[in-house]
């Protein structure tokens, strides 16, 4: 199996990334890594441990940075820990309150840090590791920036984040990058191989209530939860008109598992050159895209999925929540 490591700041499409992560066999989850983004870093690690008590898993997880590399000090720039002024607008990843409607959990995260142990693992690694980071940036790029040496350790790294045409935070930024921008284009220059899954594609792989009813037909703990989380978010999306006119919500970061799993649900992937808009203008937080047709454009650093295939998607989700044997 390939070795891979998410890096979650959980929330519910988190939450149905990494259940879709422990349940595939094709995987070995070495660790998932909170970080601060839907909520403060505290909520998103216990979220996260939430989860793996809910699958019965014994992955351990790691307390990530509770803040972003340098964001808030970048004068001009908008207050962009929406938690901490007690706004949520645009982020309907935890619908209701702080916690995700699962048990209470005593477990706890291992004693070292999610950045030191990123750094251990990453540097001394005899075969590569996959990153799949579904939430800010912020740990990977200060694992990237204190030893460069990470970066001899990861195979690639498929990243939930970013809009082409599609945003979400503001007109010009999508949450993940916005909350943390110079992190992404610490990601973006590192020299690893990138994948963006952004907004344009999240948005076209949906799920809706006739998904719901059938997850909710396997009567297994995972597609249980997941029929909750989705039919939650179906809820909380039914406000956004995009989404109200298809009936049905996104759930972003599951889609990056996917297509580590089956490349072939991200479709129009284009090859190209990314940066992250870090001027604390209008545009803070933007991912740029180099679409001129000119030869002497600027050099790819990334793959950036415009579209994705819905049908594909729906039917990874289902067969693999399926597979949950309690
Ligand atoms: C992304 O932001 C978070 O709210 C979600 O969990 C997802 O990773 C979508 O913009
Ligand atoms: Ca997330």
């Amino acid at each position: 199996p390939r070795k891979v490591i998410l890096d979650v700041d959980t929330g519910s499409d988190d939450a149905v990334a990494i259940i879709l992560s422990l349940l595939s066999p094709e995987f070995e989850v070495l660790g998932l890594c909170s970080v601060n983004g839907n909520r403060e870093v505290k909520l998103t690690t216990d979220n996260t441990l939430r989860v793996k008590q809910l699958m019965k898993s014994d992955v351990p997880v790691y307390k990530g940075c509770e803040y972003p590399m340098v964001a808030t000090l970048t004068p001009g720039r908008k207050p962009n820990i929406p938690w901490r002024e007690g706004k949520m607008t645009g982020v309907t990843s935890l619908i209701h309150g702080d916690h995700l409607p699962f048990p209470e959990t005593s477990l706890k995260e291992e004693p070292v840090g999610a950045v030191p142990w990123l750094i251990d693992t990453l540097v001394h690694t005899q075969e590569k590791i996959t990153l799949i980071p579904v939430g800010p940036l912020t740990n990977i790029a200060m694992a990237i920036r204190s030893d460069p040496r990470v970066v001899q350790g990861i195979e690639e790294i498929m990243i939930m984040g970013g809009g082409y045409l599609v945003n979400n935070t503001t007109p010009m930024a999508e949450y993940n990058v916005w909350v943390d921008p110079e992190a992404l284009e610490i990601v973006l220059t590192a020299g690893c191989k990138v994948t963006l899954v952004p907004l344009d594609a999240t948005h076209e792989t949906y799920l809706n209530l006739e998904d719901v009813a059938e997850l909710r037909s396997y009567q297994n703990t995972a597609a249980t939860a997941v029929a909750d989380l989705v039919e939650q978010r179906i809820k909380g999306y039914a406000n956004d008109a995009d989404m109200k006119a298809f009936g049905g919500a996104p759930i972003h970061d599951a889609l990056a598992v996917c297509a580590l799993l089956d490349p072939s649900v991200l479709t129009e992937v284009v090859h190209v050159n990314c940066h992250v808009d870090i001027s604390g203008g209008y545009a803070d937080g933007q991912t740029c895209l180099d679409m001129r047709q000119k030869i002497d454009k600027d050099a790819p650093n990334c793959y950036f999925a415009l579209h994705a295939d819905r049908e594909k998607f729906r039917t990874m989700v289902k067969a693999i929540l399926k597979t949950c044997p309690f």
